[in-house]
């Protein structure tokens, strides 16, 4: 993809964006990497590919030592399809929708709490950050697993404008759902996330704030791309 010349300027940077559940972390990540021909970093992914296994293999996703060996020996990779975009595999397999079922996303966040796999998975992350021209997204990539990111993101959106997102993906995919079933789990999370030991949601203090709540995805990556363009044109 022909990238413009301006943007340029942002080549072999590191960009980190993190944010609670629904505030458009994955999407606006995402258009950000191909906008500017990066790589994209579903750090979330990880997560959910370890807890996928698990559920598959009949062990359990509270069960400490069993997950961080898992973590540690499972092959995650990312591919890109030029159609549809990022394929996730899982030791070999396809594993794109399969990561994204209810079950999946339940295990993750349970698997998240585990320091042994978060040590793993943040190990893997900072190698795949090594060449530069990343934009990585998750809740501890600003501030664990790229604390020097060239550009740190923080964004947020009201509990209302997130949950009114969650549901209209969930109707997407054909889950019967209400605003108010995705406001109390969203609430939910964010409690799950903010309140564990390890690396907990956090906004840190060198990150710029984007309120998405009124916000379309094209707005929000234009802004961010604006932030960029201001700080690397400063540093
Ligand atoms: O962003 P997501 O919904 O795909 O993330 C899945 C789970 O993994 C979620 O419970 C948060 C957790 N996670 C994390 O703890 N750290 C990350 N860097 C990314 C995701």
């Amino acid at each position: 993809m022909a990238v413009p010349i301006k943007l340029t300027a942002l080549k072999g940077k590191i960009i980190a964006i993190d944010g609670p559940a629904g505030s458009g972390k994955s999407t606006t990540a995402k258009l950000l990497a191909e906008r500017l021909d990066f790589t994209y970093l579903d750090t979330g992914a990880m997560y959910r590919a370890v807890a996928l296994f698990a559920l598959r293999n009949g062990v359990s996703v509270n069960d400490a030592n069993a997950m961080e060996q898992i973590a540690a020996k499972v092959k995650i990779e990312f591919k890109n399809d030029g159609v549809i975009g990022q394929l996730i595999y899982l030791n070999g397999e396809n594993v794109t929708e399969g990561i994204r079922t209810a079950e999946a996303t339940h295990g993750s966040s349970a698997v998240a709490v585990h320091g042994g796999v978060r040590r793993e998975l943040v190990k893997r992350q900072q190698e795949m950050g090594k060449k530069g021209s990343i934009v990585a997204e998750g809740r501890d990539t600003t501030s664990v697993v790229f604390p020097r990111a060239d550009l740190k993101i923080y964004l947020k959106a009201d509990l209302d404008a997130r949950a009114r997102r969650r549901f209209l993906e969930q109707t997407h995919k054909g889950e019967n759902t209400t605003v108010e079933e995705q406001k109390k789990l969203l609430t939910a999370r964010d409690q799950n996330d903010s309140q564990r030991k390890e690396s907990p949601l956090t906004q840190v203090s060198d990150a710029i704030v984007v309120d998405t709540s009124s916000l379309t995805i094209e707005g929000q990556v234009e802004m961010i791309i604006k932030h960029a363009l201001k700080a690397f044109k400063r540093g």
